[in-house]
């Protein structure tokens, strides 16, 4: 089917329409929205894996925090910034630029005076000048900055919604988490009201180890909302939602079937239902349609999201035999698996058990399977979720198991 009409957008964060499940996580972030609101400034910190949602959830919330919190917000894009001032000049470049269609635009426009040019052709692209000097004391007075841009706003605004996304670069320079502090200290000592909320999007690794090297910064961050894979019955609402808006049939069992296999992965969920789409001739989606989409799927994501090393080793049939059966002995949510507990698969083959140690040493050594954090003795762990997903599709390759109703 025509690529232009397909509801999924693999690349993006998700449209608001086809927005599936995180509603626990929803109302925590909108009920910090409130907190901020009445004064008091909030910072939270959204973790998890690539392609598990984040942007998306945050952008969503930003979403409902502008049309029923009044608020004024934006999203900040943060890859590969690594200096405090940086991020400092982007929060303020995004601000002007994500709201310059609003009715309270204006009004932020004139907050910049001359600092601030339209420019290109339809003078749509907008452009800051702050000097080195005025970017160290904003980035050293954020939060008096931020409280001038929400009061310039007028009435109608009464917080403000900073989304930092892919702090990563950041959090790993040491001066953040001295800023984040004084920044902290000195609103807890000026009594002014601040009714700003921070929501900081990054890995959940970066948050571990900025946590390790400084407990008293994790404990800033309220709400701290990890995401995770979906459950089967939010994936296949999902599908189903994305398909039955754009007309598609589709039967309930290869609805089953793609969120199966989908893992709840959202990225891995819009890569899947695109490539079905792209394959489909009519306006109904079949069995081999499925099959073939995950097929496609599997190959692009591996590319995206899995190391090369480990694709190239997935060339010997034996070992995507022995990494998809690990795969699919694992619970949904669980990643771990011990040594011993594989030994005892009744699916390996006796040759697949016999090149079993061969192939952990060698896994381990490309990064498709990890040490667990605790450092526990042949128990091993997938690195990410999309990890044994993606073996679990290419398993499919080798077997072709679960083909799906026609
Ligand atoms: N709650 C959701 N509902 C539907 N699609 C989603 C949802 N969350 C994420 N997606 C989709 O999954 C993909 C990855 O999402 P994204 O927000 O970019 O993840 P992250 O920021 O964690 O890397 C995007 O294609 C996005 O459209
Ligand atoms: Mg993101």
């Amino acid at each position: 089917m025509n690529p232009e009409y397909s509801p999924f957008t693999p690349n993006q964060p998700v449209n608001a329409d086809f927005f599936t499940g995180r509603k626990s996580q929803i109302e925590d972030l909108l009920s910090t929205v409130r907190k901020a609101a009445r004064g008091s400034l909030q910072i939270g910190w959204i973790a998890g894996e690539r392609g598990m949602g984040k942007s998306s959830l945050a952008s969503f919330v930003s979403f409902l925090a502008e049309r029923d919190e009044h608020a004024l917000s934006a999203h900040v894009h943060l890859g590969g910034v690594r200096k405090l001032e940086d991020m400092v000049r982007e929060t303020h470049l995004s601000l002007l630029k994500d709201n310059q269609s609003k009715s309270w635009g204006k009004n932020l426009l004139s907050l910049f005076g001359e600092r601030v040019k339209q420019i290109g052709l339809f003078g749509v692209e907008i452009q800051l000048d702050m000097s080195d000097k005025e970017l160290m004391a904003t980035t050293n007075n954020f939060t008096t900055s931020l409280g001038r841009i929400i009061e310039k706003a007028g009435n109608d605004r009464n917080v403000l919604f900073l989304i930092l996304d892919d702090i990563n670069g950041l959090a790993d320079n040491p001066r953040f988490a001295h800023w984040l502090k004084s920044m902290m200290d000195s609103v807890a000592t000026s009594r002014t009201d601040v009714p700003v909320c921070l929501i900081f999007v990054g890995l959940e690794e970066r948050l571990d180890k900025m946590r390790e090297s400084n407990p008293s910064v994790g404990r800033i961050f309220r709400p701290l909302i990890s995401i995770r894979p979906w459950e089967q019955s939010e994936s296949e609402r999902f599908f189903q939602n994305a398909f039955s808006k754009r007309n598609i049939g589709i039967g309930k069992s290869n609805v089953k079937f793609l969120a199966e296999y989908s893992g709840g992965l959202p990225v891995l969920a819009h890569e899947i239902g695109d490539s079905v789409w792209r394959r489909a001739k009519d306006n109904t989606i079949d069995g081999d349609d499925c099959i073939q989409g995950i097929v496609e799927a599997a190959y692009s994501v591996g590319t995206r999201f899995i190391e090369k090393e480990v694709i190239q080793a997935l060339q010997s049939r034996k070992y995507r035999s022995i990494l998809g059966k690990i795969a699919k002995n694992e619970g949904n949510l669980d990643i771990k698996f011990s040594r011993k507990e594989l030994l005892s698969l009744e699916t390996f083959t006796p040759t697949e058990r016999k090149s079993l140690d061969n192939f952990l040493r060698r896994m381990m050594k490309l990064g498709g399977i990890a040490p667990i954090k605790d450092g526990e003795r042949g128990v091993y762990r997938f690195p990410t979720h999309m990890h044994r997903i993606y073996f679990l599709l290419q398993a499919i390759n080798v077997a072709q198991k679960g083909k799906p109703d026609n």
